[in-house]
């Protein structure tokens, strides 16, 4: 089973991958998390490009090209073979990204960007896609607060919000494989709601 992690910045779905796979593991599935953009060596090295605020010129094209090459090597090196030898693979961020950043965030065809997303992942999808949602301006604040904001994050208040606008869209298109988490309840409460979710989907 492929499961994988969307939000807005703030949401925090970083902080919770590690302890939901650990309970997991516990309960006996063999759990690989992994990360978009990065979770290869090649991948890694591209995150640091687009990221880097000293990247200020980059154009929004360069900008959703560079994301499907770092895809286009995770889907091959890590994500496949894991998912053909059983693994459960849960990434931090997938091609969702790429249509609400880039398409609704950028506000570039969203036709096109979906043909790119097609290729760089040979059709693969994920079974299950959790949507952390957040208030922008909240979700802001906290990134801020934790950490050095990257080129990404830097964008517009108005960025971020057509790029919630445009995750809460794609949930209404595809209903069956979405479920939205209230990202902005207790930490505990959020945790608990990604363990049941997942473990459902599990078992079904
Ligand atoms: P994160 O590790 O904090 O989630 O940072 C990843 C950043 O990259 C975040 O700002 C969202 C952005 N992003 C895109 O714009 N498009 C994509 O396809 C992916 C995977 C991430």
């Amino acid at each position: 089973m492929f499961i994988t992690l969307e939000g807005p910045e703030g949401s925090g779905k970083t902080s919770h991958l590690p302890p939901l796979v650990e309970f997991l593991r516990e309960r006996g599935y063999s759990v690989f998390p992994t990360r978009e953009p990065g979770g290869t060596s090649i991948g890694e090295q591209i995150r640091a490009v687009i990221h880097d605020l000293k990247n200020a010129e980059m154009h929004p094209r360069t900008e959703t090209l560079l994301y499907q090459a770092a895809r286009a090597q995770i889907v091959e090196e890590v994500i496949k073979p894991r998912l053909a030898r059983g693994e459960v693979v849960i990434s931090d961020r997938y091609f969702d990204s790429t249509i609400a950043y880039q398409g609704y965030g950028h506000g570039q065809d969203l036709e096109q960007v979906r043909q790119l997303v097609r290729y760089a992942t040979g059709g693969l999808m994920p079974d299950l896609t959790i949507l952390l949602d957040i208030d922008v301006e909240l979700g802001l604040q906290r990134k801020s607060r934790q950490q050095e904001w990257n080129r990404l994050e830097a964008y517009t208040v108005e960025f971020h919000q057509r790029v919630r606008a445009g995750y809460l869209e794609l949930v209404r298109q595809e209903p069956h494989r979405w479920r939205v988490v209230d990202a902005s309840q207790a930490w505990q409460v959020v945790q608990q709601t990604l363990r049941e979710l997942v473990c459902q989907a599990l078992k079904s």
